[in-house]
């Protein structure tokens, strides 16, 4: 099961964004989407969001053709997290939350509000429940904005998870320790078998949290696979056209990239 696009080209604007792409993202573990500015990584998210048509090849979710599925069954099954969001209304945090609440089931009810309360504590946004989305922070705009994210695919904890996140870089704005709490986050959830996409700039966030990383490059989807073999120096020094150095830190046990 899972969340792929099969040899996707999309057109924007008569001009061919992105190419050739195959991609899964697999339940159970995230998967990193990196690459230059303009590689096409928000352009992909969106067709496999089922927001953007494309031009050839298949995006389908669990088997299914996405541009089949109604507008209602996509967002219980899927979640986005735009790179930019603009609210032109002076919403409140609580109804930008609600506006993620799709689970069918009525607001108010027990399920809504222990949902609502566990996501708010987790994304450590409590105190900011009653403001009007527009005067926060730009840090805080995007903890409300990925906690609208997970509670619109929350399941009880009892339940297997089905549904895929889809993150286009969540953490740009946040402070070091708000980007882990992100990024555990995310991760935990799709321990949980859901299926976690997420775009970042951040080579050494994506090998530290994804268990796959995709590399895109000029609408191209050039590496796809495990995050020791993927993150090597000629490949990251000719993508982004800068060298780069990638080295196993002892101390850490773990990769670091460094340019
Ligand atoms: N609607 C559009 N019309 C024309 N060109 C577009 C359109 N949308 C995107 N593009 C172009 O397609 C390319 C890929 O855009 P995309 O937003 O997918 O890049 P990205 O990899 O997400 O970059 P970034 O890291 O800067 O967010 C860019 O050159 C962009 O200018
Ligand atoms: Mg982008």
């Amino acid at each position: 099961m899972s969340l792929e696009a099969k040899a996707v080209s999309i057109e924007r604007d008569n001009r061919p964004i992105v190419e050739d792409a195959t991609i899964a993202i697999d339940r159970g573990g995230m998967t990193a989407l990196v690459g230059p500015n303009g590689a096409g990584k928000s352009t992909l998210l969106k067709a496999l969001a089922g927001e953007y048509a494309v031009t050839s090849g298949e995006v389908s979710l669990d088997g299914r053709p996405v541009s089949g599925l109604s507008a209602g069954e996509l967002a219980r099954r899927r979640s986005v997290m735009a790179q930019a969001s603009s609210i032109v209304f002076d919403f409140t945090v609580e109804e930008i939350l609600d506006l993620g609440w799709v689970q069918g089931q009525s607001r108010n009810n027990g399920q809504h509000r222990a949902a609502t309360s566990e996501v708010v504590r987790e994304c450590r946004i409590g105190h900011l429940m009653g403001r009007t989305f527009n005067t926060l922070s730009g840090g805080e705009q995007q903890r409300v904005q990925f906690a609208r994210c997970l509670l619109q695919v929350w399941q009880p904890h009892d339940e297997v998870d089905t549904r895929y996140v889809l993150l286009d870089e969540p953490t740009s704005s946040l402070d070091l320790a708000h980007e882990l709490m992100v990024l555990r986050l995310a991760r935990r959830y799709a321990q949980r078998s859901a299926g976690v996409l997420v775009v970042l700039h951040d080579l050494n966030l994506a090998a530290r949290f994804c268990r796959n990383i995709v590399i895109m490059f000029e609408g191209r989807v050039v590496a796809n696979g495990d995050p020791a073999e993927v993150l090597n120096d000629a490949l990251l020094s000719d993508v982004y056209a800068t060298e780069i150095r990638v080295e196993w830190h002892e101390a850490l046990e773990r990769i670091v990239v460094h340019a």
